[in-house]
């Protein structure tokens, strides 16, 4: 494979597991240096050994995301180990399943703190380095599900909806200053997402729909570090499918319906 990311310095959160891990080793192929962060550091060492294994270069730091100092830490630490950054992905995140009424004051404080202001934490301290620098790439980590909430998975949902409109937002405001932002909007991936779901639910939690592999979209995460561009749909269909669906809302609704039936994946 062509080093096509050669000296490029790519952080991302996340990279303990699933898709941050298989985008981490995507990229390695590709040349990447990584700094890779998550609150494991044991799989994050497994994850770097791996990139070594590829001839990489890896970093690893722990780092929770609801945590602003975390992430500051985490991108001077960037900076000084490789005195650049190019690249940051905001991948970090989870779901859970409960309908909207029955969701907890908790579990909505918590889903907001890590998949949302974990994200902004990320765009934030990202944007104040790379725009003196005019240049960087800031890339959000998404979901299919920002384009239309999922039954049973609203405050996710919500979650994802708004990484997509503060990477539609700051798209728009960085332009001209060097430093680009896309988001990923992945459907149903195979990772530890449903298990750590499930686990957070008390219930079995699982996808909708096809289901694609965690290689798959990390090699296009990898695609999307080469060429940048707004948004990223590793399964192009759900995008048009979800472009319409937004004109018509009704017709959507009943096949939401039939795809996860109100009472769906309630049995314990
Ligand atoms: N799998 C899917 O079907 C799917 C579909 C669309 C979008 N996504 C999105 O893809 C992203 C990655 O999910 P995945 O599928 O790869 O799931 P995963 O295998 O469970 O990975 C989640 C990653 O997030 C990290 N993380 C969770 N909370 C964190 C925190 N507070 N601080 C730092 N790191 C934290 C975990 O590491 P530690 O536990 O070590 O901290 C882990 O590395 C998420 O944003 C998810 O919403 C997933």
């Amino acid at each position: 494979m062509q080093q096509t990311l050669q000296g490029k310095v790519v952080v991302i959160t996340g990279a303990s597991s699933g898709i941050g891990a298989a985008a981490a080793l995507a990229l390695a192929r590709r040349g990447a240096s990584l700094v890779l962060a998550a609150r494991r550091l044991d799989r994050l060492a497994a994850v770097a050994a791996q990139v070594e294994r590829l001839g990489g270069r890896a970093v690893v730091q722990s780092c929770d995301v609801s945590r602003r100092e975390d992430i500051r830490r985490l991108l001077t630490m960037a900076q000084d180990n490789f005195a650049s950054l190019d690249v940051v992905i905001a991948n970090a995140g989870f779901g859970f399943s409960a309908a909207v009424h029955e969701t907890t004051e908790p579990q909505m404080d918590e889903i907001w703190r890590v998949n949302v202001l974990g994200t902004w934490y990320v765009m934030a301290e990202a944007a104040a380095m790379m725009i003196p620098r005019r240049a960087g790439h800031i890339i959000v980590i998404s979901s299919a599900a920002a384009r239309r909430g999922l039954p049973r998975m609203g405050a996710y949902s919500m979650t994802k909806a708004a990484q997509l409109s503060l990477a539609e937002a700051q798209r728009i405001e960085l332009t001209g200053t060097g430093v680009q932002v896309s988001s990923v909007h992945p459907i149903s991936t195979r990772t530890n997402f449903f298990a750590e779901a499930s686990r957070r639910s008390g219930t079995r939690v699982g996808g909708i729909g096809k289901m694609q592999t965690a290689e798959l979209v990390g090699e296009k995460i990898a695609h999307l570090v080469e060429r940048p561009r707004p948004e990223l749909w590793p399964f192009s269909p759900a995008r048009w499918s979800l472009g319409l669906a937004t004109m018509l809302p009704g017709v959507t609704d009943y096949f939401m319906r039939r795809l996860a039936p109100p009472h769906a994946g309630r049995e314990k």
